[in-house]
This record gives C-alpha cells, structure tokens and sequence, in this order.
C-alpha cells in the first residue's frame, strides 16, 4: 500500500493495542525489545502516543517524568515504509502538547536526526550525555 493514502489515527488509549500490532519497531538494534516488552514499556511511560493504521501501530513516542517539573522523550519511531509522511512530526507535537505543563523537555538525538527536531519547531539544540548498556537493550531483564 502507498503511504500516501496513509492518514493514521493518534491516540494514547493503549487498551486496543496488542503485541502483534506492534511488529517492525527498533530498526536497526542488535538486541531489540520484543513486542510484549515494547507494549510494557508503552504502558510503564508517563506519556505514550500511538500512530495506528489498519489496526496497525505504525508509530509512536514515549515520555518518562516526575510529573512535576521534567520530562524526557526517550523513543520515537516511525516504521521505515510510513517514514517522510509527516508521522514522525505529528507524534511528537502532539506529545510536546501532552507535555505543555511541564518546565523542561528534553530528549537526545543522533547528528543525522537534529535537523529533524529543528524542522518540529520549539526544542533548542543542548548538550547531553549518555550511558548505554548494551547487554540491557531488549528490556528482557525487567520482564515478569
Ligand atoms: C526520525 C523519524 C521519527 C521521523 O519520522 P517521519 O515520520 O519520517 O518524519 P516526518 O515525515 O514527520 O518529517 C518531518 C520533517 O522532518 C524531515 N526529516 C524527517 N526525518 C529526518 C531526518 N532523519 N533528518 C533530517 N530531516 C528529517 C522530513 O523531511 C520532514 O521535512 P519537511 O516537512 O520539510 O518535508 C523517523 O525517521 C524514524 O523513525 N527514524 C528512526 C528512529 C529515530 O531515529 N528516532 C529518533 C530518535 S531521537
């Protein structure tokens, strides 16, 4: 199907969405979550908003926060065939609408997607560290 024709629905009710819906995500990650862990961490988040098409979870964001003061934008992914269709944007303006009554939002991003956030509007580039363990990449440690 072309991704032209694509006008998915945005929501963050997650009660439709089931591990089979979400197929397709962490391109790229030698050690990727399943999609029962990828559900588990939709739920876990302060703030998780979903692109669906055709029963489908096409994309979607996430938020952790203290509900207080600060937020951080941990994940957000487009599958690769509804990529450059305004999904990535939408997903994240609306989770920095979610986010509106908090002090500070922050998130990191490789080089290559900088130009990304530059074109979303409203973020300032910042520095940032990190610490990335690879042996916990697929969250498989904190399954019940
Ligand atoms: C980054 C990502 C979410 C963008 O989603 P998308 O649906 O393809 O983005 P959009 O179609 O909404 O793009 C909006 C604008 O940003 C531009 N853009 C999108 N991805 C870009 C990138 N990686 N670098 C530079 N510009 C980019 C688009 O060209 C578009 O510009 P336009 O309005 O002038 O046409 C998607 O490419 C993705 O899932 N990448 C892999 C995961 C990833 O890198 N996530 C970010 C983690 S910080």
């Amino acid at each position: 199907m072309s991704a032209d024709l694509v006008s998915p629905t945005y929501t963050d009710a997650l009660d439709g969405v089931a591990p089979a819906s979400l197929r397709g995500f962490f391109v790229g990650w030698p050690d990727p979550p399943t999609p029962q862990t990828h559900l588990r961490l939709l739920h876990s988040s302060y703030a998780a908003i979903v692109a669906i098409h055709d029963e489908r979870v096409i994309g979607f964001v996430t938020a952790i926060s203290d509900g207080v003061l600060s937020a951080y934008i941990p994940l957000l992914e487009v599958l690769p065939e509804f990529q450059g269709h305004g999904i990535g944007m939408e997903l994240v303006r609306r989770m920095r609408d979610r986010l509106a009554d908090l002090y500070m939002v922050d998130l990191l991003c490789d080089d290559d997607v900088a130009p990304f956030y530059e074109r979303v509007g409203g973020f300032s580039p910042a520095r940032g560290f990190s610490v990335r363990t690879y042996s916990m990449q697929s969250g498989a440690a904190h399954d019940s």
